[in-house]
């Protein structure tokens, strides 16, 4: 019988479990239901903290018809705001990053005005009285939590604790300190497909061997193992098979091991798919992450980020190394983009109902129970 190893066990590969029917990759009102139930609920990644470093600095973060501004207020913390004048309902800014010069928030149409944290200050000429009061009529606030430097927001009123959804992540990576990681480089993909295909695509290496010949050669795809295969944070890693190698055009490293990185870690690297809109992949010398932002059934943004110690990116000597690593992952991400767009126009067919995971596909169907119980869908219409 065929075997793989998840924690160090060998497990049977089941082949032949059913993939989502078609549908849930094109429907309009699925959509619409995973941003209601998903995107609006659900903890999800915002940007770096890095990208917000001063007093009034913000960035607005577009979660299909809701903007949030993420600006850091005068104690230092950062806030996240619906991006809603409590006047009348004017957008309150537009930019889509920039600084409040005069550490307040200005609505554009009457010149209401927020402190930082959203208190509102200012209502010109309006008395308090016959039910309105400045102090009820702070900005709407979304819920913003740091981890190692990540912003993940939830637009719930009263999202699920942060640590419960992101079991998984809790204390893992922290070798990297990678809240003093920075980004050294940044690729704005626009693709023609559906969120989770890349996600799926993400979590599986049985199309390794021929849709990255390269990938192939430095970490072989039977190298991949489980961590984590249930929830919505799954991962595990791939061995990389050149000495203190890692994912660069020529498989050396990109720079030394980041922060406190040892032992077995200097030989993996780590695919965490964090449901439902992020890709975190520590390598031993630098972190690769995405950034995925759903704009239709069959659209995404996909942002690409390579995270760096602070000292390789500030060393000109480095820079080449970084270009080596940013170089094997564009390569290896077009590679992937391709055959998700494919399998998007194709999912599309009249004739296509519901697919085949293999074996090594299996923790695919984890995120499709992750999804599923998401949405309530407890029977699966082809
Ligand atoms: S709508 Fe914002 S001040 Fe009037
Ligand atoms: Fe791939």
């Amino acid at each position: 019988m065929k075997k793989f190893q998840k924690r160090g066990i060998d497990y049977p590969i089941i082949d032949g479990q059913r993939t989502l029917p078609g549908k849930y990759y094109h429907d309009e009102k699925i959509y619409q239901e995973e941003i209601e139930k998903i995107f609006y609920k659900f903890w999800i990644y915002a940007c770096r903290a890095e990208e917000i470093p001063a007093v009034g600095d913000f960035k607005l973060i577009q979660v299909e018809d809701e903007s949030i501004i993420l600006v850091r207020d005068k104690s230092n913390e950062i806030k996240a705001h619906f991006n809603v004048c409590r006047h009348r309902g004017t957008q309150l800014c537009t930019e889509e990053k920039g600084h409040f010069e005069s550490k307040t928030i200005q609505c554009p149409y009457h010149a209401w005005t927020y402190q930082l944290d959203g208190n509102l200050i200012s209502a010109p000429l309006m008395k308090e009285g016959n039910g309105f009061l400045k102090s009820e009529c702070s900005l709407f606030k979304a819920h913003v939590t740091n981890w190692e430097g990540f912003l993940f927001i939830s637009l719930a009123e009263d999202p699920v604790p942060f640590e419960d959804q992101m079991e998984a992540l809790m204390g893992k990576f922290s070798d990297w300190n990678m809240a003093d990681l920075r980004i050294a480089h940044h690729i704005k993909y626009e693709l023609n497909c559906n969120w989770k295909l890349i996600l799926h695509n993400y979590q599986e290496c049985y199309h390794c061997p021929g849709v990255h010949p390269l990938l192939s050669e430095l970490t072989p795809f039977q190298s991949a193992q489980h961590d984590f295969s249930k929830g919505a944070v799954i991962g595990g890693f791939m061995e990389i098979s050149k000495k203190r190698g890692s994912m660069t055009m020529d498989g050396e490293a990109a720079g030394p091991p980041v922060c406190k990185v040892s032992g077995d870690d200097l030989q993996r690297v780590y695919y965490y798919s964090v449901f439902p809109n992020m890709l975190l992949t520590p390598h031993p010398d630098f972190v690769l992450f995405h950034h995925i932002i759903p704009k239709g059934p069959g659209k995404i943004i996909n942002d690409c980020y390579w995270l760096f110690h602070p000292d390789v990116i500030e060393d000109k000597n480095a820079q080449a190394r970084i270009q080596s690593a940013v170089d094997f992952w564009d390569l290896t991400n077009r590679q992937d983009w391709q055959v998700c767009e494919q399998m998007q126009v194709g999912t599309k067919s009249k004739r296509f109902t519901r697919g085949y995971y293999s074996g090594r596909e299996d923790i695919l169907l984890s995120l499709d129970k992750e999804l599923l119980k998401a949405l309530g869908h407890s029977k699966i219409d082809d």
